[in-house]
């Protein structure tokens, strides 16, 4: 199964996680990249950015095409919702099949839907809070995701 790895991060949670569902699914790895610098919003600290997490975004042409690819897998962090340059790269593009994973700081909200509207109904979604990363409990929770792929 042709599998791609498609992720946006900013502090390296989600990059984790997209690294490790690469590494057990043997796929190729497209790191979205939004043109707008975003390193002001690592001291996020809820309410005084919504308006620009809000605002559509451009992304940097990506490597692979998502439609050569049996399966790409999604990955977002959540900013009030999905990051601005995932939901540029959801629009953009033609997907066969998907499955979401999601990092987040209190809770995924209704992401994955939000994804799906803007993709395919997924065939797995993983949400993980960045505590569970710092901790290091992600591993395990993500062999299964990957299980649930195969
Ligand atoms: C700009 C910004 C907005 C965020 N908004 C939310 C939010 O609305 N809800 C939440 O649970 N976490 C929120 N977080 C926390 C991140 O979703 C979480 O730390 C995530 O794992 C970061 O992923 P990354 O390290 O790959 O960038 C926000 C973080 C940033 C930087």
């Amino acid at each position: 199964m042709k599998t791609l790895v498609a992720f946006y991060s900013l502090q390296g949670h989600t990059e984790k996680t997209a690294r490790m569902i690469s590494k057990f699914m043997k796929a190729d790895l497209e790191i979205i990249k939004d043109t707008k610098p975003r390193g002001h919003l690592k001291i996020w600290q809820g309410g005084a950015f919504d308006e620009e997490l809000r605002t559509p975004t451009k992304i940097l042409p990506t490597t692979y095409n998502p439609s050569d690819y049996d399966i790409v897998i999604i990955g977002t962090p959540i900013w009030d919702g999905i990051a601005p340059a995932v939901k540029t790269y959801l629009k953009q593009n033609k997907f066969k099949k998907t499955a979401f994973f999601i990092t987040f700081a209190a809770a995924a909200e209704d992401a994955a839907y939000q994804m799906e509207k803007l993709s395919k109904k997924p065939k797995a979604i993983l949400e993980l809070q960045d505590r569970q990363i710092q901790l290091g409990e992600h591993r395990k929770i993500i062999k299964n995701f990957c299980r649930k792929l195969r």
